[in-house]
C-alpha cells in the first residue's frame, strides 16, 4: 500500500520548529511562579553558583504518553550560561552530568530485558547529585546561589511519599542548608509538574520559584526571568499545602490504604482550595497566588447586573518599579441553604497585557449565574439559592475583596436535568455548616430579576445518526460487519503503521481497509506536553519501520530486551527521515500562565506540527482535576480548579481547531484521578461534585470551544467503566453539552475484565483505541447478541467518517491516491 511520508530527510532546523520554539519560549517564561523573593530577584550580578539535580539534568516534562520527542532540551545550567551567566560552579555541574550518564548507563543495563522493565511505570530517575563539597563550596564565588530540586513522574504510577516523590530528600536539605550559610542569597527552584513540600525551608530567607516542567526552552526562559529582561506573571493553579496530612482524606488516595480498587471522593465539592479556604487549613501557598517583580493595584469601576448576566470592569495599574503583567481573578462566596457551599469559587480570570509602571488596563468580565448556582441532587436541578451573592476581586484565593452582592431573593431553577452516574456506595460525604460574614458596608448590590432566569429542561435521548452527503455516500457502501472496522482502529502496530499516512510514534491508526469506498485513514498522536512522534526513523521498501538507539518512543523503552527490538537496525537502503516536534510546557504549567492568549497559540503551534505530518486527533490537553499532588499524571493536567482547566483547555481547542480538520481530544472523561492500577479504580463521587468539579471543565471546553473529540478514562465512576456509561458519553456530552465530535476510548480500555466494547460504542463511545480484530469481532458480536443495534453502530461510525471526511488529510489527499 503507498503511503506518504511528511517528515525531513536531513536535520536542518525548519522553520516551523524555529516558531513554535519563540512560541514554548514565550509559554514557558509566563508560567514561572514566583513563590518568595528574599531581594535578590531579578539578578543583580550575573556570577552565580548553581547546584542540584536539575540544573545540569532539568526536566523538561514528564514521561508516558505526555512525552515529546524533541530535538534539544535546554536545561536550567545551559540556558543560564548562553544568557552570559558565569556559573562559578562549573567543576561540580561537571562532575554532576558524568555521573549522572554512568548511573543512567548502569540502571539501562541492570534492568535490560527484565520482564517489568519494559512498562510505562518504569522509569529512570534522576541520580541524586553528589553531595556539595568544602571544594565545591570554596570554588563557587559570588553572592548567589540557586538549587534546583528536580521530581519526575508518569503514567501509570501514582507518585510515592516513601520515595520522597514529595518532599525533599535529607541530601537535598542539607545542601540547601550549606548554601543558605556560604551565600547572601539563595535561590531554590523546584523543577517539577506539581507541588512538594517544603517543610524544612520554612524559616530560610530564600527566594524560591515554581519552574514546574517548562518544555524545551525553559532554561532560555528561565534565564531570561531571572535576568530581568523578562519578569514573573505565573500563579499557582493549585493549592500547595503544608503537609501532606493537610489534604482531605489525602491518607486514603490510591496506593496509601491499601485498596487501590476503591477510590472514594469523601471531600465531596471541597477540592483544592474550596476545601483549605471553606475549613480554614492555612496552606503553604494558596491558589492564584504568585509574585512579580512590580506591585499592581486592582479597583473595580462599573458593575451592571443585566439580566442573568453581571458586567464588572476591573482597572489593574501597575503601581512598581519594574514592568509586569497581573491576573485578576473573580470569586463568587454563595449563599449556604439547603445545599452547604464552598467559602468561595473562582468564577472568572484574566491576564493583563504588560504593564509598565503606572501603567493600566481595564479587564472586562461578564459573569453569567450559572456559574454561581450549585446542584441540587435530590430534583435533578442547578439552582440559584435565596440570599446573597457576593463577588469578589483579587489576585489570589487569599488576596481578594467584594466587590459587588447580588441580592437573591427566592429560589430559583435555572437547569433541570436527568441525574447521572447513581452512586454505587454509600459513604459520608464531607459538608460544612459555616456562614460567611462579610463586611459588606459600602460594597454595591443589585437584586436579582428573577424573571432573568428561565428554567431550562434538559431533553435526552440518542442524538440522530448524522448524515450529510459526504458521509452517507461511504456509509451507504458500508455493511454492518465493516462499520465494526471503522469503528475499532488498526492495533497496537498502529506506532509503526506506515500505511497511507507514515507518522511513526502516532498512538493510533483508523482503518484503512476502505480506501476503495473512499474512506481515508487517519491517525491520532499524544499528548499533553507536545505532539509525540520519533524522531529518526528508517522505513525499508516494505514499510517495515525501524528505530535508531536513542530516538524510541517512550523513555522506558530504553530497556527494552533486544530481541523486542528487532526493528532497530535500518538496513542500507531504507529511508531514513526526522519528524521533529516542539516540547512545550507541560499542562500545569500552561494554566501557571493564566493566559488564554497564549495557550491558544501553544495550541495553534501544535495545530500546524499536526498539520505537518498529518495528523488529525491530538490526544490532548489532558484536562483531569489535580486533586491529590501524588497523582502521577498532574503535570499533563491543568489545575484543581473546573474554570481554569476548562478556560485553558478551551484556549488550546481553540488554537488546534483553528486549522480546520484538526481535532483535540480533552482527557480522560473523566475522575481519572489516579493513576495506580487505574484500569481498576472505582471512583466513587456524587454527582455534584461530578458536575461541580470533575466534568465542569470538560462542560466548559465543550460549550465554550467545541473540541471534536473526547476520551473516555480508565477507571470506572461509581461502578460503570467509562466507556460503557451512557451518562457520561451519550445523556452529558451530547444531550446536555451539545458535543458533536468522536468519543473514543482510552487505549484498551475495553479488553477484557474492564470496559464493554459493544456495549461502550451502542452508548455513544464511538471509537474503541487503539483497536483491531480482536474488538471490531467484539462488535459484530454485539449485533448478534443484541448488546448493540446496528443503528447504534451506524450512529457512532457516522461520526468517526464524518470528522475523517473534513479532516485536514482529507483536503489534502484522497483515498484514491493510496490503494
Ligand atoms: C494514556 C492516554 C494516551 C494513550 C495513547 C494511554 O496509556 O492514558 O492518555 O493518549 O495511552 O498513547
Amino acid at each position: 500500500m503507498k503511503r506518504v511520508i511528511t517528515g525531513q530527510y536531513d536535520e536542518t532546523v525548519s522553520k516551523l520548529e524555529e516558531e513554535n520554539s519563540k512560541v514554548a519560549y514565550e509559554a514557558a517564561v509566563e508560567s514561572f511562579v514566583l513563590l518568595k523573593n528574599d531581594g535578590a530577584l531579578p539578578l543583580q550580578d550575573k556570577k552565580v553558583a548553581l547546584f542540584g539535580a536539575g540544573a545540569s539534568h532539568t526536566i523538561k516534562g514528564g514521561t508516558g504518553s505526555g512525552e515529546v520527542n524533541n530535538r534539544h532540551s535546554v536545561t536550567i545550567y545551559e540556558g543560564m550560561k548562553n544568557a552570559g551567566f558565569e556559573i562559578t560552579s562549573e567543576k561540580y555541574i561537571q562532575r554532576n552530568i558524568e555521573e549522572e550518564a554512568k548511573a543512567h548507563e548502569k540502571w539501562i543495563n541492570e534492568n535490560k530485558g527484565m520482564p517489568n522493565a519494559a512498562s510505562l511505570s518504569n522509569n529512570y530517575v534522576l541520580k541524586d547529585p553528589d553531595c556539595i563539597s568544602e571544594a565545591d563550596l570554596t570554588e563557587s564565588d559570588g553572592k548567589v546561589a540557586i538549587y534546583v530540586v528536580s521530581r519526575q513522574s508518569g503514567e501509570a504510577a501514582d507518585k510515592k511519599l516513601a520515595n520522597h516523590d514529595f518532599s525533599l530528600k535529607d541530601n537535598e536539605v542539607s545542601d540547601i542548608t550549606l548554601l543558605y550559610e556560604k551565600f547572601e542569597h539563595l535561590i531554590v527552584i523546584v523543577n517539577s509538574g506539581a507541588s512538594i513540600d517544603l517543610s524544612p525551608l520554612d524559616d530560610l530567607k530564600i527566594s524560591l520559584i515554581f519552574y514546574g516542567q517548562a518544555g524545551q526552552e525553559g532554561g532560555r526562559a528561565l534565564a531570561d526571568v531571572l535576568s530581568g529582561k523578562k519578569y514573573f506573571s505565573g500563579k499557582l493553579a493549585t493549592t500547595w499545602v503544608k503537609k501532606y496530612e493537610d489534604i482531605p482524606f489525602g491518607n486514603e488516595f490510591s496506593y496509601l490504604n491499601g485498596d487501590l480498587d476503591n477510590e472514594y471522593y469523601k471531600e465531596d465539592i471541597y477540592v483544592g482550595y474550596r476545601y483549605f479556604d471553606t475549613f480554614k487549613v492555612e496552606p503553604r501557598f494558596h491558589f492564584g497566588y504568585g509574585l512579580s517583580y512590580t506591585e499592581f493595584e486592582i479597583e473595580a469601576l462599573e458593575k451592571k447586573l443585566e439580566g442573568r448576566k453581571l458586567h464588572l470592569n476591573i482597572k489593574v495599574r501597575n503601581t512598581g518599579e519594574h514592568a509586569g503583567k497581573e491576573v485578576v481573578q473573580i470569586y463568587a462566596s454563595c449563599p449556604s441553604g439547603r445545599l452547604d457551599k464552598e467559602y468561595q469559587r473562582l468564577v472568572a480570570f484574566k491576564k493583563t497585557s504588560e504593564l509598565q509602571p503606572k501603567e493600566e488596563e481595564v479587564l472586562k468580565f461578564e459573569i453569567d449565574m450559572y456559574s454561581l448556582a450549585s446542584y441540587e441532587e435530590t430534583f435533578s436541578s442547578y439552582i440559584l439559592e435565596k440570599g446573597d451573592y457576593v463577588i469578589k476581586a483579587g489576585n489570589s484565593s487569599a488576596d481578594n475583596k467584594p466587590v459587588f452582592v447580588i441580592e437573591n431573593r427566592e429560589e430559583l431553577v435555572l437547569s433541570k436535568h436527568d441525574s447521572i452516574c447513581h452512586y454505587d456506595s454509600e459513604y459520608e460525604k464531607l459538608k460544612n455548616n459555616n456562614v460567611w460574614e462579610y463586611d459588606l458596608e459600602g460594597v454595591e448590590r443589585a437584586v436579582l430579576d428573577k424573571n432573568a432566569i428561565v428554567t431550562r429542561t434538559y431533553k435526552y435521548g440518542k442524538p440522530a445518526v448524522y448524515s450529510d452527503e459526504k458521509v452517507d455516500r461511504i456509509i451507504n457502501q458500508l455493511t454492518d460487519k465493516q462499520l465494526a472496522d471503522v469503528c475499532t482502529g488498526v492495533g497496537t502496530m498502529g506506532m509503526m503503521d506506515t500505511n497511507v499516512i507514515c507518522a511513526p510514534g502516532v498512538a493510533g491508526k483508523t482503518t484503512y481497509k476502505y480506501l476503495d469506498k473512499g474512506l481515508m485513514s487517519v491517525t491520532l498522536a499524544d499528548g499533553p506536553g507536545g505532539l509525540r512522534l520519533v524522531r529518526k526513523t528508517a522505513v525499508s521498501k516494505t514499510g517495515r519501520i525501524k528505530m535508531f538507539k536513542g530516538h524510541y518512543l517512550l523513555s522506558f523503552m530504553e530497556v527494552m530486551p533486544d530481541w523486542a527490538l528487532f526493528f532497530l537496525k535500518p538496513g542500507k537502503n531504507d529511508t531514513v527521515f526526522y519528524q521533529f516536534a516542539t516540547a512545550f510546557p507541560v499542562g500545569t504549567n500552561l494554566a501557571s500562565t493564566w493566559n488564554t492568549d497564549i495557550v491558544e497559540e501553544v495550541g495553534y503551534a501544535v495545530s500546524k506540527e499536526m498539520d505537518k505530518y498529518n495528523v488529525t486527533y491530538w490526544l490532548a490537553p489532558g484536562m483531569n482535576i489535580q486533586r491529590n499532588p501524588l497523582c502521577g499524571r498532574n503535570f499533563e493536567y491543568y489545575s484543581e480548579d473546573p474554570v481554569v482547566s476548562g478556560k485553558i483547555s478551551a484556549a488550546m481547542t481553540r488554537g488546534v481547531q483553528r486549522i480546520e480538520g484538526n481535532y483535540t481530544t480533552i482527557k480522560h472523561f473523566a475522575c481519572n484521578n489516579a493513576e495506580d492500577k487505574r484500569e481498576f479504580s472505582n471512583a466513587h463521587v456524587s454527582e455534584r461534585a461530578l458536575r461541580e468539579i470533575y466534568l465542569k471543565g470538560f462542560e466548559i471546553n465543550i460549550r465554550e470551544a467545541g473540541s471534536k473529540s473526547v476520551m473516555t478514562s480508565y477507571n470506572l465512576i461509581n461502578g460503570t467503566y467509562t466507556p460503557d456509561s451512557y451518562d457520561l458519553c451519550t445523556k452529558m456530552l451530547r444531550n446536555e453539552w451539545g458535543f458533536d465530535g468522536v468519543v473514543m476510548t482510552d487505549w484498551f480500555s475495553t479488553r477484557p475484565g474492564q470496559g464493554h466494547t459493544d456495549v461502550a460504542v451502542a452508548n455513544g463511545n464511538d471509537m474503541i483505541m487503539p483497536g483491531d480484530k480482536v474488538y471490531a469481532k467484539s462488535l459484530k458480536e454485539g449485533l448478534k447478541k443484541g448488546t448493540l443495534s446496528s443503528e447504534d453502530l451506524r450512529r457512532a461510525a457516522a461520526n468517526i467518517i464524518r470528522s475523517i471526511v473534513y479532516s485536514n488529510v482529507a483536503k489534502k489527499y484522497s483515498p484514491e491516491d493510496f490503494k
